[in-house]
């Protein structure tokens, strides 16, 4: 059966419900180049303004997952449990919870993207680890989830690939912001990649994705819903992205700080974070350990250690530093009211830490060390950040960024929680 595409996206764009076949034969004829680029960034922009209804979601995240192949990690010892995060500014979680949770008896099946814009990536940070690769093959990606318990590397081309080029047309459409099209785009990849269940950790905040909780909980509930019609055990954990996590944000930087928690030590939040998301993983695949003494043991770093060798990176070697830093004081003395998690992002990713274009290079060791938190009191002239970049003016571009980033009042500031609510599937 064939169908009109002009039909379709002016059905969409007057707020009907599409049929199964015809949003099948969409994408489809899409993938194989019978449905144009601008037929489909209408389509995109229709779906912007008039969403998908639960049924139109579950049919086209499964026409992305039949785009492409679905790995079969069903013959391993362990049981599978991956973690996908919206996006956070010194968001390291993923580097220690892979090792920590393949330390307390799970297979950890990450295949990750690289950071755009002002969010960084987890392979971008790995690749400051010298020798590290982040493209495996799916047979290596089994050997190490059966040897080591935990993979983190590049999603290949296989899994949903028309994901790609339809978001490659989000971004220049202005259609990424949409809670189907972004909970179909990320579902589709982690069903295919064959994991029994699956945490989101659903940022919120001045430095997530989305900032305010009422979306972010329904695109909790959406990712959640159609992860369990997919059979993978999926919860969604809301968390606060209001300040940047941790003291680092920057490729390198935040390898070291993740080594740091790894080894028993580190930022309270980073620490907290992670073994709260742990917890959640273990819970699903149904094993009992206790991933704080894990941490603190030192097996979990055991096994980070065995994951980025079975990559080719080198754990004991030197991280790249930049050769340019600045060190940003306080104007007056007073109490820090909050640290702008956006603001920080943006600047460590003008310094150099992020990317603008998909294709552009990052660096290393550029990055912005925070010095202090939210609540803590500061006296006129004490260091609050370190910027680190390549050269003199993209430490500049940093700079303009930054000063805008923290303020300091007289009030005492009221704790703010790290967790907001759990999403679990509706029985
Ligand atoms: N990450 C994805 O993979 N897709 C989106 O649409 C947004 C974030």
């Amino acid at each position: 059966m064939s169908y009109s595409t002009p039909l379709l996206i002016a059905a969409k764009r007057d707020g009907q419900e599409l049929s199964d076949a015809a949003i099948t034969w969409l994408l489809e004829a899409y993938d194989r180049g019978d449905v144009a680029d601008e037929q489909m960034s209408a389509m995109l922009m229709a779906i912007f303004f008039r969403g998908l209804g639960s049924r139109e979601l579950g049919t086209w995240t499964k026409a992305m997952i039949n785009s492409g192949e679905r790995l079969n990690l069903r013959g391993l010892s362990r049981p599978t449990v991956d973690k996908h995060s919206t996006g956070g500014v010194g968001d390291k979680i993923s580097l220690i919870l892979a090792p920590l949770v393949a330390a307390c008896g799970a297979a950890v099946p990450q295949l990750s993207g690289r950071g755009l814009g002002h969010t960084g990536g987890t392979l971008d940070k790995l690749e400051s680890i010298p020798g590290w690769r982040a493209a495996l093959t799916n047979d290596e990606v089994y050997q190490q989830l059966e040897n080591v318990g935990a993979v983190i590397c590049a999603a290949g081309s296989g899994l949903a690939p028309v994901d790609r080029r339809l978001y490659a047309l989000r971004d220049v459409t202005a259609t990424v912001e949409s809670i189907p099209l972004i909970a179909s785009s990320i579902m589709s990849k982690k069903i295919a990649e064959g994991t029994d269940a699956l945490v989101l950790d659903v940022k919120v905040g001045r430095g997530a994705f989305l900032k305010d909780r009422e979306s972010s909980l329904r695109l909790a509930r959406t990712m959640v819903d159609l992860g369990t019609s997919h059979g993978v055990h999926t919860v969604a954990q809301l968390t606060n992205m209001d300040e940047p996590l941790g003291r680092s944000v920057g490729n390198a930087l935040e390898v070291e700080e993740s080594v740091e928690v790894l080894r028993g030590g580190g930022p309270r939040d980073v620490r907290d974070l992670t073994v709260a998301l742990a917890s959640i993983m273990l819970e699903l695949v149904g094993l009992d350990d206790n991933p704080a003494a894990r941490l603190d043991d030192g097996s979990a770093y055991d096994v980070y250690r065995a994951m980025i060798s079975a990559q080719g990176g080198d754990p004991d070697a030197p991280l790249a530093r930049s050769a340019h830093r600045e060190t940003i004081v306080a104007p007056r003395a007073g109490v820090v009211q909050s640290i702008d998690a956006y603001r920080v992002g943006v600047a460590a990713w003008r310094q150099g830490a992020g990317r603008a274009r998909k294709e552009d290079p990052v660096s290393a060791g550029a990055g912005v060390e925070v010095l202090v938190r939210r609540g803590d009191h500061v006296e006129t002239g004490q260091p609050l950040f370190v910027l680190h970049a390549d050269d003199e003016a993209r430490l500049r571009a940093g700079h303009d960024e930054i000063v805008g980033a923290l303020m300091i009042g007289d009030e005492p500031v009221v704790e703010t929680p790290l967790l907001f609510e759990r999403v679990d599937a509706t029985s």
